[in-house]
């Protein structure tokens, strides 16, 4: 299988020149769009890796998973549902449009950015430091990782230029969606975006969430069976954005990028995987990742259709 790792980047590689890094966040820019790398992480806790598995690189968009499972767990399915809906959109990550066309006037769905912000706003806490402080612990629960930490640069670029991001928090608060003070509520969501990780602890992550919320490691019961089902079925529609359905269609497994490059995928029963590629396609997802899970799925039968 470790040999079936390495073709899957060595095919992966040659995409990577057609992408760019993201060019809107000005740290992100910076990032060596040349790196590929992978880490599986099998049900029985096993794990295997190739390319830059190793190199750190920002969660973005990913994180919208762990923070949706923390705010159905603070506030229930009824709730939170009730503020954000279940529909993918067609659209672009950062799209306002649909927000002022259609009634009631929700996010789609909490991979957007628009209802990832209104998903951050009902996590609950004292105030701003209480609620990021709770999420980090929880996403170190989840990737079995006890240093996970945000990137301070990162975090202020984005802080610095996230104006669509501003415009979307403002609209939705304008229509009575999102809870709270908006510029705290984007400090959480900038901060939460910022969290550096590898392709292990992504891998982790997607492990958890195919094996229903028990940990492949310790065989602990971490989230419940049906915060993973909700999590992985929103993965499926609307997880790659716009590109989700041809996603769907190629590998067939659910999955979360983030513009960043890394794409978290999670095959029910067997495996979470975690790919890095900072070069990405015109709709923001990694163009090697997704070459890298194309190998992966045909070659290791992982569609789940
Ligand atoms: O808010 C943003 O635009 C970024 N922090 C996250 C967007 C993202 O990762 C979209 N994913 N492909």
């Amino acid at each position: 299988m470790c040999e079936t790792l390495d073709n899957a980047i060595k095919y992966g590689l040659d995409f990577i020149n057609k992408g760019n890094t993201a060019s809107y966040i000005p740290e992100l820019r910076k990032v060596d769009p040349h790196q590929l790398g992978i880490s599986i992480l099998q049900s029985d806790g096993s794990s295997l890796s190739s390319g830059d598995y190793d190199r750190k690189f920002t969660i973005q968009s990913i994180s919208k998973t762990v923070a949706l499972m923390l705010a159905l767990m603070d506030r229930g399915q009824e709730y939170v549902f009730d503020k954000v809906g279940m529909e993918p959109t067609g659209d672009a990550f950062n799209s306002i449009i649909k927000l002022e066309i259609r009634q009631p006037s929700i996010p789609l769905n909490p991979m957007i950015n628009a209802g990832a912000i209104a998903i951050d706003s009902l996590i609950e806490g004292n105030d701003i430091n209480h609620k990021f402080n709770r999420l980090i612990c929880f996403f170190r629960k989840i990737c079995h990782n006890d240093s996970l930490w945000y990137n301070e640069k990162v975090y202020l670029s984005e802080k610095a230029t996230g104006f669509r991001n501003r415009a979307l928090a403002n609209f939705i608060k304008d229509s009575g969606v999102l809870e709270g003070e908006v510029e705290e509520v984007l400090d959480l969501y900038f901060k939460q975006c910022s969290i550096e990780i590898d392709c292990r602890d992504i891998a982790m992550l997607g492990a958890v969430l195919a094996m229903d919320g028990i940990s492949p490691i310790t065989g602990k019961t971490l989230i419940s069976k049906n915060i993973c089902r909700i999590v992985k079925t929103l993965m499926v529609t609307c997880g790659m954005y716009d590109a989700s359905g041809e996603f769907s269609i190629k590998v067939g497994i659910p999955a979360k990028s983030g513009v960043g490059g890394g794409i978290m995928a999670a095959v029910p029963g067997k495996m979470g995987i975690g790919v890095f590629g900072p070069a990405l396609d015109k709709k923001g997802n990694s163009i090697g990742g997704i070459k890298v899970l194309e190998y992966l799925s045909c070659e290791m039968d992982l569609n789940i259709f």
